[in-house]
């Protein structure tokens, strides 16, 4: 059945995933058919609040057990006193070990009510209503929760599953051009890495994925979570499968490290990333010419990206063998046998890294259009 909830499995319980256009209006039918809560607070921001705030009335404005706690959503904001100004207002508000947390925002909004829910007394139940393309297709699916130190992003947290994930498509028709493509970049990944039918369905639809049409939108992002669901129901605590998820994020780390976040959107960088993943695949003789070209031409269509950095091959590969997910210095990437497939590899040859840095900027030469540094201020990850 199409519209079938997708089932997660996880240590701590599983969940389910309901994936449907305007799911959202039965948010309450949802949320009660998991059990009775004492009380429901939803956690969101002044932005999303104001973006959705007709759908937010008309989803829970007629129930009087709901109560709205407002939070900064920027990734600035992501962090521990967030953390306890979210808790505070819950105490405030009376809530107890029978209430419910549902965040409705985007990754930011998502991670840090996770971390929220894992923690106040010790763990009170959780639902995700991810309203950004990255929030429905990633961050809402898995687990994860936290947020960043001055030190670094994510660095505290914990797993912690939410009861629910309800994505509906339709909230994502405010959200601004540039988040929207960020998104489209992880969709993309998807695709090369396990579902070439996803690849080539995006190479068809662009125009109508880039209109926000709604049955497409739906499916691109059905299939997504399926993908995601699938990884992270095998490999939950990223020991193994669940890696292939870091497909282009290699170099898209240190290309957001070396701008200090302020140049690219996580998925801008990360579509510089797979075209570089893309091609140094094919170095070491691991990706075909023809699915490079496939993979560089959808990215292209993405446009406009920002242009490659003025940035030397040498501090690239310093930054990438810094990234937490290095093991002692050695560098992991994940390539792609060909489309639908992707592996880690440990053993690259540094010359063919570099090689690959060398080529990155001058995909730039036939960007015709780029964009200028970002206004968010981000931290390091
Ligand atoms: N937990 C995980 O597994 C995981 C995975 C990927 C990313 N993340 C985290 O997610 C965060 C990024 O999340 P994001 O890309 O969703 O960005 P975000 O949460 O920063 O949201 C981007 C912007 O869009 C606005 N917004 C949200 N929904 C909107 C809507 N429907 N209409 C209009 N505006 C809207 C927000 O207010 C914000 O200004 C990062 O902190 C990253 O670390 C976590
Ligand atoms: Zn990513």
């Amino acid at each position: 059945m199409k519209h079938k909830p997708i089932s997660i499995k996880s240590s701590a319980g599983n969940y389910s995933v309901v994936c449907k256009t305007c799911s959202f209006r039965n948010a309450m039918r949802e949320i009660s058919a998991l059990g009775r809560w004492s009380s429901v607070h939803l956690l969101t921001s002044p932005r999303v609040k104001r973006a959705l705030g007709k759908e937010l009335r008309r989803a829970f404005g007629g129930s009087k057990k709901c109560t709205v706690h407002l939070m900064d959503d920027a990734e600035n904001a992501k962090h521990l006193s967030t953390v306890e100004l979210a808790a505070r207002s819950l105490v405030r508000s009376g809530a107890d070990r029978k209430s419910l947390l549902v965040a409705v925002g985007g990754g930011v909004v998502g991670d840090v009510a996770g971390f929220v829910a894992a923690s106040y007394l010790r763990g009170i139940p959780l639902v995700q209503v991810p309203t950004t393309l990255v929030a429905q297709v990633d961050s809402s699916i898995g687990g994860k929760t936290g947020v960043n130190l001055p030190e670094g992003k994510n660095l505290v947290g914990a797993f912690y599953p939410p009861r629910l994930v309800l994505i509906d498509p339709l909230l994502l028709k405010t959200l601004p051009a540039r988040e929207f493509r960020g998104g489209l970049a992880e969709v993309i990944k998807y695709g090369v890495i396990a579902d070439p039918a996803l690849f080539s369905f995006l190479d068809k639809n662009m125009p109508l994925v880039q209109q926000r049409d709604s049955a497409v939108l739906d499916h691109i992002i059905r299939r997504s979570v399926e993908i995601k669901a699938r990884v992270v129901s095998q490999d939950e605590r990223e020991s193994g499968l669940r890696e292939i998820l870091n497909f282009g994020h290699t170099f898209a780390h240190a290309l957001e490290t070396l701008t200090r976040y302020r140049h690219f959107q996580h998925g801008e960088a990360v579509a510089w990333g797979m075209m570089c993943a893309a091609l140094l695949g094919h170095e070491i003789g691991v990706t075909p010419a023809d699915d490079v070209s496939r993979i560089v031409a959808l990215i292209r269509r993405m446009e406009p990206l920002p242009e490659w950095p003025r940035i030397s091959p040498s501090a690239m590969i310093h930054a990438m063998r810094s990234d937490k997910k290095a093991h002692a210095g050695r560098i992991r990437f994940v390539l792609s046998p060909k489309i639908g497939k992707a592996q880690s590899y440990e053993s690259v040859p540094l010359d063919a890294v570099e090689r690959v840095l060398h080529f990155a900027p001058q995909f730039l030469l036939r960007h015709p259009r780029s964009l200028g540094p970002l206004s968010r201020k981000k931290t390091r990850g």
